[in-house]
């Protein structure tokens, strides 16, 4: 197959262009954001388009002769759609219209949406099916849940065969710094101070980006058109919980902990029923504490990757969110 897979330059898009440029060809189209890097992508073949799936022209382009489509692309940090929702709207709807319409135009095979656990709003018990009801919570979440609306108003309205995924909390190699795990991660390392929101009990779903990436392989070829896949992962962890596990293995002691005022609109529990994908043969490989020891492990090996991210436009973001600076 040929794929057009957007938002690659990013953490899970690259994964899987890891995993999917085995078998197949890929092109990349990535508008290159502040979390888009083409670093991401060393050693992976690929053909690389800068643009955005918003622009329609760059979009035709790009999609030209392919196969199938894997949409990534997004705005994808919580806090920072709750400080501006502009471009979350520009690229979840509107850049996920371009796409479709270009899809079906151009009569591309298959279309796959990436999307969230986010989109269902926060459990308080038990867990989401995919037919659970849309109540999202924040701006990210709600342009995402526009956006699949948008993918299952094109199956029904022009019979593209198009699939949504959505995963819970990922983490893993390349991950922004901005989000929980590799924030906290980078801070211990660093010996700054890692910032927990509220009463720190909140509870995620942690799924390895690997996994995510292989249920994404998998549903682009075996799922049913116009289903949508949820893919949770193996364990449901508290946020405090999640911060002692990581001090402990960058060996730092608790006293780096500092409670912070809470996230607005915090959700309060994410968590998926899976069993549609474990249907087509899905499991996840890679347990949590597995899963963080090599995470942790990534960031200590890799401090090329990190620390000019730590030094540039991040440096800002966490001044304004966190209202302290960040050590070196
Ligand atoms: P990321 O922020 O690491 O990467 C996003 C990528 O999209 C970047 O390379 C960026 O440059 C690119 N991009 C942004 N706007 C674009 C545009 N208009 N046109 C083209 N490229 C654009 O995000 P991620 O964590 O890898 O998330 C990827 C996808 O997975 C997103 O759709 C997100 O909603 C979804 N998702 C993420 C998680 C998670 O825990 N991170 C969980 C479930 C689903
Ligand atoms: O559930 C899937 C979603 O997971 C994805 O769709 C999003 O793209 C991804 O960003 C993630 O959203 P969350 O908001 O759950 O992830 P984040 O890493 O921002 O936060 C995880 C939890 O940790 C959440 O309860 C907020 C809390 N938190 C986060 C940060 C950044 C803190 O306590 N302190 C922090 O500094």
């Amino acid at each position: 197959m040929k794929l057009l897979v957007t938002g690659a330059a990013g953490f899970i898009g690259s994964t899987y262009a890891r995993l999917a440029a085995g078998e197949h060809d890929v092109t990349v189209l990535d508008k290159l954001t502040y979390a888009g890097r083409r670093e991401n992508l060393e050693e992976v073949e690929h053909v690389f388009v800068h643009g955005s799936i918003s622009d329609p022209g760059i979009v035709r382009k790009a999609m030209e002769g392919c196969d199938a489509v894997v949409n990534f692309a997004a705005e994808s940090h919580v806090d920072r759609s709750i400080a501006g929702q502009d471009p979350f709207v520009e690229t979840h709807v509107i850049g996920t219209g371009v796409l479709l319409e270009a899809a079906r135009q151009l009569g591309v095979a298959r279309y796959l949406q990436v999307s969230t656990d986010e989109v269902y709003g926060s459990i308080a018990s038990g867990s989401f099916t995919e037919s659970s009801p849309l109540d999202p919570s924040s701006p990210y979440s709600a342009t995402k849940a526009a956006g699949d609306l948008l993918v299952s108003s094109h199956v029904h309205t022009h019979g593209i065969e198009a699939v949504i995924c959505r995963g819970s909390n990922n983490y893993g190699p390349r991950q922004y710094p901005e989000k929980l795990i590799p924030l906290i991660t980078l801070n211990a390392l660093q010996g700054d101070r890692l910032p927990v929101y509220g009463d720190g009990r909140q509870v995620r779903n942690w799924l390895f980006v690997e996994d995510f990436a292989r249920a994404i392989h998998l549903v682009l070829q075996e799922g049913e058109p116009g289903r949508v896949y949820n893919v949770g992962g193996p364990d449901e962890c508290e946020n405090i919980d999640v911060v002692r596990r990581v001090l402990a293995l960058a060996g730092r002691d608790e006293s780096l902990i500092e409670y912070v005022t809470d996230r607005p609109g915090h959700d309060r529990r994410y968590s998926l029923c899976s069993d549609r994908v474990r249907e087509l043969g899905w499991q996840a490989q890679v347990h949590f504490e597995e899963g963080l020891t090599r995470t942790v492990q990534w960031y200590r090996d890799n401090e090329p990757w990190w620390a000019p991210i730590r030094s540039g436009e991040y440096r800002e973001y966490y001044e304004r969110q966190y209202g302290r600076v960040l050590g070196r």
